[in-house]
């Protein structure tokens, strides 16, 4: 059982989980992670945000009724509705039907298809509030951070923000406070992997949230995991729009991106070429030689490049009749939003089939890519073969 008093009559009674490993199937999670509750008692009963994984329904009813009985909770606010924070909801409901969720149109929708029984609803509206017990509670647009459902609650009289996972880190801390936490250099790292892996891909709407943020007074963020920030909460938001700005898509014309792996060197004097006339020509190059080794440490600035490029290259040979796999590793970073305004193409030599290129192009298509058809080679360029990538260079500019 794991429940802290926040403030007065604010508690924290969310789950610390120390044991996982992997996140969403893709995100790694060195540090465990937490799902993080929060329950407020008023003098007309008690109200609760956010819930938890439905393997630690347990575990979370149990962290509420130390504190208060279930039939006392009025309200249940959801702040989006991924199921490691509303797995559990359905078993909150069991015990007291006569709860109220709390969500956005879009999240409420959502927990239809979750819950599948009929239950009372609240509507948050962007901007709009409800008050109940002596508190005022604000809502504040979180779209699409990360998902589309999202908004955050700001309890006025506690001057607290409920956050969803925005300012979140998958990180277990027993502490939960960020001022009482001891290893800050973790939590930094855990938060700034989760920012990458979690919210990067919607980096212009983490802007807009900050912004609607920073004008309200804020002594702590309650986000859905991780540390309760209650220290330095301005420079928190500072740090999230810091880790933001170089991600928000935009399209240089004057810089290509060209990502490339090679087996045998074919591929790769392919893309020198390329490389070389774009420099002769004025552009600013950014080169990278991917393979399964050096792939997880050239990934953020593969990341950052194409979210600033006008030019996005990929040169990849035939492996099993498809594209190197870490391609797609890279073209699944991405929310489609980022390839507005930038051209792309796929490049390659193969040996037995080709479907490299082709392949690439499509998944190039599908993030809509302005997608420049590719040029493929079998085995070692001949004269013919370079002037057919030179012609190609010239589709390119
Ligand atoms: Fe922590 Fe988006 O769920």
């Amino acid at each position: 059982m794991h429940t802290i008093e926040l403030k007065k009559d604010l508690y924290y009674v969310g789950v610390v989980d120390h044991s996982l490993k992997v996140f969403d199937v893709a995100v790694k999670t060195d540090y465990g992670t937490s799902y993080n509750s929060y329950l407020l008692k008023t003098n007309d009963g008690a109200v609760v945000f956010e819930g938890s994984k439905r393997a630690f329904k347990d575990e979370y009813l149990n962290n509420i009724r130390s504190l208060t009985p279930i039939s006392e909770i009025k309200y249940i606010f959801v702040t989006h509705t991924e199921p490691d924070h509303t797995g559990s909801i359905e078993a909150l409901l069991d015990e007291n039907p006569d709860i109220t969720v709390v969500a956005s149109y879009a999240a409420l929708a959502n927990l239809e298809k979750i819950l599948r029984r009929p239950f009372k609803k609240f509507q948050m509206l962007p901007g709009g509030n409800l008050s109940f017990g002596g508190y005022t509670f604000n809502f504040v647009s979180g779209l699409l951070l990360h998902w589309p459902d999202v908004m955050f609650t700001y309890i006025k009289e506690l001057k607290c923000l409920v956050s969803c996972d925005a300012f979140g880190a998958h990180f277990a801390s027993d502490d939960i406070l960020l001022s009482k936490e001891k290893d800050k250099g973790g939590y930094k790292k855990a938060l700034k992997y989760y920012f990458d892996n979690i919210m990067g891909p919607f980096a212009s709407y983490v802007l807009q949230a900050c912004d609607r943020v920073s004008k309200l007074e804020i002594e702590m963020i309650l986000p859905g995991h991780g540390c309760i920030i209650d220290e330095h909460v301005e420079e928190q938001i500072e740090l999230y729009r810091e880790l933001a700005r170089p991600l928000v898509p935009h399209a240089d014309g004057n810089k290509v991106t060209i990502v490339y792996a090679s087996a045998y060197g074919y591929t790769k004097e392919m893309a020198l070429y390329l490389a070389s006339r774009f420099k002769e020509d004025g552009k600013e190059i950014d080169l990278f030689e991917i393979d399964a080794l050096n792939y997880a440490s050239l990934k953020p600035e593969i990341i950052k490049s194409i979210y600033g490029t006008g030019t996005l290259l990929l040169g990849s040979p035939t492996l099993v009749g498809d594209a190197i796999s870490l391609f797609y590793d890279i073209l699944g970073s991405f929310f489609w939003t980022t390839a507005q305004g930038k051209k792309a193409s796929a490049f390659g030599d193969y040996g037995w089939s080709g479907e490299a290129v082709p392949h690439l192009s499509d998944r190039l298509k599908q993030l809509h890519f302005s997608v420049i058809p590719g040029y493929r080679v079998n085995f070692k360029m001949d004269e013919t073969a370079k002037e057919g990538l030179e012609a190609y260079y010239q589709t390119l500019k």
